[in-house]
C-alpha cells in the first residue's frame, strides 16, 4: 500500500514554476504588483528547455516540479511557462490535483493571456509565437477561440530563441538570422496580424531586437503584467485560497541546476540580483 504524503497544511508562499528562467519575467511583474505576498520560484535548469520535449516528458517533469512546491507549503502554483502551460496543465489540475490534494490550486499563463489578445486585435488577426511545444499543442487558437470565435490565429515556433537566451547568446548578431527568419515567417502568412502574442516567458528578453524586424503598427503582448492582473483576480475571487499565501514579502529562489549558474543569468529577467538554491530532483 502506498501512504499518502502528509502535506503541510498551513499557509504558504505562492509558487512559480519554469523550465528555467523565462518564469521570473512573471514573477517580476508578480511581485511588483502584489508585493504583500511570499514567493518560492523553482526554475527546473537542468531539464530545461522543455520546448522540443514530448508531450509526456513536459507532464512528468512539470507534475514532479508542482510536487516539490506543494511539499515546500505552497498552495497555489502557476505555471510561469507555456510550454509546461500547454502540455502539462490539464492532466495535472485534472488528474493529479484530486489525488494529491484536491485544496490546492495550480493555474497557467495561456488562459489568461488569450482572454485580453482577442480584445486586442483590432484587425481580428492575431500571430503568436512559441516554443515548439506550444504551438504544436495549438493551445493558443484553441482557447483564443473560446473567448473570440472570430479572430484568426497565425503561430510561428521559434526552436532556437530559447536556447540562445539560456546560453547568454541573444544579444548578439548570430541571433539575428534566427529571429529574423521566424518573425518573417509568422508575419508572411498574413498581412493583417495587427496584435502579435510573445507566448514564451522567456522572449521579453528579445523584445528591443523583435521590433528591428516587427512594424511599429503591430503591437506586441508580453505576459507578466496580464498574468499580474489575472492573479490579483483570481485571489479576490478565491478568499479560501488567499487566506493559505503568506504575506511577508519574502521572494525564495531555487533551481534543479547549479545555484552560482543560476544567480549570474537570473539577475537579467529578474531586474535585481538573486542568490538561489539547489533543489535535488
Ligand atoms: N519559458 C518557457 C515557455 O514559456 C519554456 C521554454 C523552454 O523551456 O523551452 O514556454
Amino acid at each position: 500500500m502506498v501512504l499518502k504524503k502528509e502535506l503541510h497544511k498551513g499557509p504558504g508562499p505562492i509558487g512559480i514554476f519554469d523550465s528555467g528562467y523565462g518564469g521570473l519575467t512573471i514573477l517580476k511583474e508578480i511581485s511588483k504588483q502584489l508585493p504583500q505576498y511570499d514567493y518560492l520560484y523553482l526554475g527546473d535548469n537542468a531539464r530545461a528547455p522543455y520546448g522540443t520535449r514530448s508531450f509526456e516528458t513536459v507532464y512528468q517533469y512539470t507534475l514532479e516540479c508542482v510536487n516539490h512546491l506543494f511539499d515546500k507549503g505552497c498552495h497555489l502554483v502557476i505555471l510561469a511557462c507555456n510550454t509546461a502551460s500547454a502540455k502539462a496543465l490539464r492532466n495535472i489540475q485534472q488528474k493529479d490535483l484530486p489525488n494529491i490534494d484536491p485544496n490546492r490550486r495550480v493555474l497557467g499563463v495561456i488562459r489568461p493571456t488569450t482572454e485580453l489578445a482577442g480584445t486586442l486585435t483590432k484587425t481580428k488577426h492575431v500571430g503568436v509565437l512559441g516554443t515548439t511545444g506550444t504551438v504544436i499543442s495549438n493551445s493558443y487558437p484553441i482557447e483564443i477561440h473560446k473567448f473570440h470565435p472570430d479572430v484568426k490565429v497565425f503561430q510561428e515556433a521559434c526552436p532556437m530563441w530559447v536556447p540562445l537566451i539560456e546560453n547568454k547568446e541573444f544579444n548578439n548578431e548570430g541571433s539575428n538570422y534566427f529571429i529574423e527568419k521566424n518573425v518573417k515567417a509568422l508575419l508572411k502568412q498574413s498581412d493583417k496580424i495587427d496584435t502579435i502574442i510573445l507566448g514564451c516567458t522567456h522572449y521579453p528578453l528579445l523584445e528591443n531586437k523583435l521590433r528591428q524586424y516587427i512594424p511599429q503598427h503591430i503591437q506586441l503582448v508580453s505576459q507578466g503584467d496580464i498574468v499580474a492582473k489575472g492573479l490579483i483576480d483570481y485571489l479576490k475571487r478565491h478568499p479560501e485560497i488567499e487566506s493559505k499565501c503568506i504575506k511577508t514579502g519574502k521572494l525564495e529562489f531555487y533551481t534543479t541546476e547549479t545555484p552560482e549558474n543560476f544567480s549570474s543569468q537570473a539577475g537579467k529577467f529578474f531586474g535585481k540580483e538573486i542568490v538561489a538554491k539547489h533543489l535535488a530532483l
